[in-house]
């Protein structure tokens, strides 16, 4: 096993390390929200004309936009094995679908839907402009529904632009998928934490929170994101929420 470093703020438990090695240690949880790191390609279209996180001067267009030595066949068994029974939902774009589908049911998960996030902004695209990204919603056990049956299959959500992290998700997409599965206490488990959004948004539901990330840079990221929100929630539960100067970010507590 390589090095981990286990760090513990309020209701959240951050390991710094790899979670291949880390799932197996912990207890079974009932309730995964991840974004797993997958290649990101152009699909043909010269990253010359391509700006923000893809411009050339800072991706090469080999797809490694984050750390991501792992594949599907790895990811969605080690994801199964850290769940008791409950509900899963794995993030991944349109060209990862099949392969992650196919991984998910290989490793004993069955399909409820394929969740779609309408990011609102599009990126330029010759064979349609992406404004898209996936989410399996997959289960383990018995199926349960969802705690808001009038929920829909597409959340439109604002991505968010120019965020630390190069493949950060919103607060508002995290809460959905955690507020649908689980109640106020639960554990909710996220792997692949990047920055800690899954965190933010399981905090400030009042919900318990495990996430593993390997990259230094982007776990520090992560626990001043956990330390804010409980912050930020600790002080809305007093009834002391936006007093000037005591909440450093602002991601909808409530
Ligand atoms: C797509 S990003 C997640 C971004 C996150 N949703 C956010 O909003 O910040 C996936 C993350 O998984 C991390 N990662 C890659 N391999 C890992 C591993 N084996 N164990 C833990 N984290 C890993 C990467 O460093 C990256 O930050």
């Amino acid at each position: 096993m390589g090095e981990v470093t286990k760090i513990v703020i309020g209701n959240a438990t951050l390991y710094h390390g790899d979670c291949l090695d880390i799932l197996p240690t912990l207890s079974p949880v009932s309730l995964v929200v991840t974004d797993p790191p997958y290649l990101l390609e152009q699909g043909g279209m010269t990253n010359a004309e391509m700006s923000g996180k893809f411009d050339t001067r800072v991706y090469d267009n080999k797809g490694a936009i984050v750390d991501t030595p792992i594949g599907w066949p790895e990811i969605m068994p080690a994801i199964f094995r850290a769940m008791e029974t409950g509900h899963a939902y794995v993030m991944c774009n349109n060209r990862h679908v099949a392969a992650a589908l196919a991984a998910a049911a290989k490793s004993g998960f069955r399909f409820h839907n394929l969740l779609v996030w309408d990011k609102i902004t599009a990126t330029p695209n010759r064979w349609y402009m992406k404004n898209c990204e996936f989410t399996c919603f997959l289960f383990k056990g018995k199926a349960k529904y969802i705690n808001d049956c009038g929920s829909q299959q597409l959340v439109r959500v604002p991505n968010i632009l120019n965020a630390p992290h190069p493949t950060q998700k919103p607060v508002e997409l995290m809460k959905s998928y955690i507020k649908n599965s689980s109640q106020v206490g639960d554990v909710v488990l996220d792997p692949f934490m990047g920055s800690g959004t899954t965190g933010v948004a399981a905090l400030i539901l009042g919900r318990q929170f495990i996430g593993i990330e390997k990259d230094k840079k982007y776990f520090d990221m992560a626990c001043e994101r956990v330390e804010n929100a409980t912050r930020q929630k600790d002080l809305f539960s007093l009834g002391l929420e936006g007093l000037p100067g005591l909440s450093s970010e602002r991601e909808g507590v409530g």
